[in-house]
């Protein structure tokens, strides 16, 4: 700051200031005088002669400047402080209290006091032109990075929204709510980036962005709705709100809401239960700090560096558990056929007359139902079966095979005057099979035993239908899931035709090219069948294509996907494999486009296998694509 400096302030000519800095002010108003003094005394200016003269123009201290009182600017403090002590400095603090005015007073005072650097702490407010004081500026978000004259050290809030939420995520929460201050736009931002890349759509009403007061009438009551099992908070203050809150309802953390601070403090460790956080690397980020302002007031490296990539860490502590009755997302409920498979080798399908003979005949746990059943399970989802099985080794073989593979199997009934019905399945070397059924125990699977099992709908988030049983069984079945807001996939075989009034409570109608053509006749395109099944109330239409992949129509996409790149041994199971992964992924909130991605690669892996059920693949199986998936949806329609 200089003589020109203060005039401005003041209002008056440089050579007012310097008469009445030289005594020389005889033809000077009182006021003028009153008014330049104080000027100078709040900036405690000190005129240049007088810095040379003190012949001592290093003086050992350093300025911080933080904007708010919080825990991590306190902790920045801390470690600032410590780490300029152990290289033989002080420290003067000032609190801007993220006022303009207050930030440029105090710099120029620092600046008048001849300190040798400054550090800013999350200052909200620019840092005012550079005089010859270098200075580190700490920013919670890298995008402000890059100021000339300034070396700048960042962390991103960003990231701490995207830590909590991927936490959450990773646990089996799907419906996280947040509690934000107004400026937290960037942790938000995070939490939806977390969200975007599991391809699964918060909902906006779970997020709440206000202050304490709107957090505390309104937020919480809004963010608990519709079975959210997550909150993640901006900091301690607001999480003890919401504990406060969700005490007086009778709720628990964390058996009813699970909560994680998006800001760590120390007191998250003494409250009940301990807060889990978000943790700042505040020691690594405020040692970086004073070392990079070292670096600049002994001219090793130039003031515009920027460092950044500080990871911040989930602090785990008790305030986050498993969403309870969730193994990873939402019930799914099958009502369907179980066969016993004879799965016959053959060089070609024989045609009419012909005789062919088979080197390799096995029998294997199959039937549409159990196979989407057994699919599910061993991708994790929480899967329950509704179907019939004779009181015979077949029986309990596919019985053994649905146990093995996680499904509950409360719905199965053991027929004593029926066998297990059967599927003679030829698979010739490309692959391609072709079934024959007998229906057995499957034709009495009747609405009796859907009604004496329908409490197994009822927290359901989907059921898988297909037409290998009555479509009586089928069509009851459906009318009990509307009645309970089930989703419904259904994939049609075996059948000519459909009821009308079926279609209309269908969300996911699965069809392959066959029997698309079979259940619309015509010469349609597979475009406009798709849209006479939407017309007729279909929410949602997959024609599996086989080798040539899927297409998908519905309100908002239509799109076709290619096949995943897999070499066929058996492709029986394909469609199973196809519809236990879609409905795993749906189950989980996922998007459907994600969910497409996700069952073309379990479709794709299980034609690599002989057999329908041995050949399902199991959720670690399928994670090694994880990769491949995300990049299979994201590609251009
Ligand atoms: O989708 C394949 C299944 O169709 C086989 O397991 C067979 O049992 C028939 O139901």
């Amino acid at each position: 700051m200089n003589i020109k400096d203060i005039a401005k302030l003041c209002g008056v000519s440089p050579s007012t200031v310097s008469k009445i800095l030289h005594n020389k002010d005889s033809d000077i108003s009182v006021e003028t005088r009153k008014k330049v003094l104080e000027i100078i005394k709040e900036y405690q200016y000190v005129p240049y002669s007088k810095v040379i003269n003190s012949a001592a123009p290093k003086t050992n201290i350093l300025g911080v400047m933080i904007s708010q009182n919080t825990y991590e600017a306190q902790e920045l403090l801390y470690t600032i402080e410590a780490a300029a002590a152990g290289k033989g400095y002080s420290v003067i603090l000032c609190n801007t209290e993220g006022e303009k005015d207050k930030l440029l007073r105090y710099y120029r005072i620092l600046e008048n006091k001849g300190i040798d650097g400054i550090i800013s702490i999350c200052q909200e407010t620019e840092l005012p032109e550079s005089g010859k004081v270098p200075r580190v500026r700490i920013l919670d978000r890298s995008m402000e990075c890059g100021n000339n004259d300034t070396a700048d050290i960042c962390f991103e809030m960003r990231e701490a929204g995207y830590a909590a939420a991927n936490y959450l995520l990773e646990k089996g929460h799907r419906k996280i709510a947040c509690l934000l201050r107004e400026n937290d736009a960037d942790i938000q931002a995070g939490f939806l980036l977390a969200y975007k890349e599991r391809f699964i759509s918060p909902d906006k009403g779970w997020m709440f962005l206000g202050t304490d007061e709107d957090i505390r009438n309104m937020g919480i009551a809004r963010c608990l709705g519709e079975g959210v099992t997550a909150v993640i908070c901006a900091d301690l203050e607001i999480g003890m709100i919401l504990y406060e809150k969700l005490r007086e309802r009778g709720d628990t953390v964390p058996n009813k809401i699970s909560v994680v601070s998006a800001r760590d403090h120390r007191l998250a460790e003494k409250i009940y239960p301990r807060m889990t956080a978000v943790g700042i690397p505040t020691k690594e980020i405020g040692e970086a700090a004073v070392d990079a302002l070292m670096e600049i007031i002994e001219g090793r490296k130039p003031a515009y560096e920027c460092k950044r990539g500080f990871g911040l860490k989930i602090q785990e502590r008790g305030s986050v558990r498993k969403p309870a009755n969730h193994v990873q997302g939402g019930k799914i409920v099958v009502v369907g056929s179980m066969n016993m498979d004879c799965m016959i080798s053959t060089s070609h399908i024989p045609t009419g007359g012909e005789t062919v003979r088979s080197g390799n005949i096995v029998s294997l746990p199959g039937g549409k139902g159990a196979n989407q059943a057994v699919g599910a399970g061993r991708l994790e989802g929480l899967v329950y079966m509704i179907g019939r099985l004779g009181n015979d080794g077949d029986g309990k073989e596919i019985y053994n095979s649905l146990v093995n593979s996680g499904v509950h199997t409360d719905g199965v009934v053991f027929d004593e005057n029926i066998p297990t019905g059967k599927a003679y399945i030829n698979v010739p070397p490309d692959g391609e099979s072709t079934i024959v059924i007998y229906g057995g125990a499957n034709e009495k699977l009747d609405r009796s035993q859907v009604r004496q099992y329908a409490q197994l709908l009822d927290d359901a988030a989907y059921c898988l239908l297909t037409l290998e049983i009555a479509e009586e069984t089928v069509e009851y079945t459906i009318q009990k899931c509307k009645m309970k807001n089930v989703k419904v996939i259904l994939k049609p075989s075996s059948v000519e035709k459909m009821k009308d009034s079926l279609f209309q409570n269908i969300d996911y109608f699965i069809p392959n090219e066959k029997e698309v053509k079979q259940l619309i006749p015509g010469n349609t395109t597979i475009e406009e069948k798709a849209d006479i099944l939407l017309e007729k109330g279909v929410k949602n239409v997959i024609i599996t294509l086989g080798h040539k992949g899927c297409y998908l129509k519905n309100a908002e996409h239509e799109r076709y996907f290619p096949a995943a790149d897999f070499y066929p041994l058996d492709t029986t199971g394909a469609a199973d494999a196809f519809i236990s992964a879609l409905a795993v992924a749906l189950s989980e909130g996922h998007e459907v486009i994600y969910a497409v991605g996700f069952a073309t690669f379990a479709a794709g892996i299980s034609i690599t296998r002989q057999g329908v059920q041995p050949a399902m693949v199991d959720r670690k199986g399928l994670a090694l694509y994880q990769e491949e998936i995300n990049a299979f949806c994201r590609r251009e329609a």
